[in-house]
């Protein structure tokens, strides 16, 4: 990776970007190839969005790696997407310690098959040390699952009068959630041409700068990642006020996701 050389002022460049990375099977299929090889040229996409995020200095990259309803796939398939990360894993480990990149998982780790687990619970024991960014996968992910458990391990709390109805605010609800550790979403782009969500971080990316672009994934550059930022920082973010109080107010008023904090 080259030296970091943030092109944005810290105080309008993202903290944290989320991307569904769409596209992958349309681009094989657009050359004849199978759709695994789409994923395998998606993978080095991620690469490339890792290091560029890295080099603009942005905290975080949440990536939509695989979805709880991606289950449903046919077996090879899932099955190439498996190993696909194992050997992202295993490749990736040296150069993201060295570029002090925290990995992390958002979703169900448990319901992954026993050896992609291992090498996934690897690279995160391996960069726990990291310090500069966090890369999160987003791995048998669903936002509304996300949401339910948290509702269901407060009501279990609850009931057991460990917790108080009264005591549920946004930041203690989050701290029940996968993506517990991760500040609210910024930027989210989505790749391939569809303008949805696909259950991705419905409560983390309440107020994110939404960016559909109609490029696959696998063609998904740097330019275009700092294309999508230049824009984000155009942008003016009001969380419900209006622009006169932006202005005079600034962004602290709102108030948002505290990411992991206790208490
Ligand atoms: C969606 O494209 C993509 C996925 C379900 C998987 C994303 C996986 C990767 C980019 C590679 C592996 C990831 C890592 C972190 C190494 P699609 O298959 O739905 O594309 P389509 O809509 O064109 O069919």
């Amino acid at each position: 990776m080259k030296e970091a050389n943030p092109l944005f002022d810290k105080a309008v460049r993202p903290r944290h970007v989320a991307i569904i990375m769409d596209g992958n099977g349309r681009w094989a299929q657009a050359r004849g190839l199978e759709r695994a090889e789409g994923h395998a040229e998606g993978a080095n996409a991620v690469r490339e969005a890792v290091t560029t995020c890295r080099e603009q200095e942005i905290e975080y990259l949440t990536l939509y790696a695989f979805s709880n309803a991606n289950w449903q796939r046919p077996s090879i398939e899932v099955e190439a997407l498996m190993r696909l990360l194992v050997e992202f894993a295993e490749k990736e480990k040296a150069e993201l310690r060295e570029n002090g990149i925290r990995v992390n998982v958002v979703g169900e780790i448990e319901d992954l098959p026993s050896h992609t687990r291992r090498a996934v619970e690897h690279v995160i024991d391996y960069c726990s040390d990291g310090d500069r960014m966090t890369l999160s996968l987003a791995l048998s992910y669903g936002g509304r699952q996300d949401i339910v458990n948290a509702a269901r391990a407060l009501a279990v709390r609850a009931r057991a009068g460990l917790v108080l109805p009264e005591e549920i605010d946004e930041n203690f609800f989050h701290r029940e959630m996968t993506t517990h550790s991760l500040p609210d979403v910024d930027l989210l782009i989505r790749t391939g041409g569809e303008a949805r969500l696909s259950d991705f971080l419905l409560f983390e990316a309440a107020y994110a700068e939404l960016a559909f672009l109609d490029i696959m994934w696998p063609d998904f550059k740097e330019d275009t990642f700092i294309e999508c930022v230049r824009r984000y920082a155009t942008k003016e973010r009001r969380f419900g006020r209006t622009s006169a109080q932006v202005a005079q107010e600034g962004a602290k008023v709102f108030q948002p996701l505290r990411p992991g904090s206790e208490g």
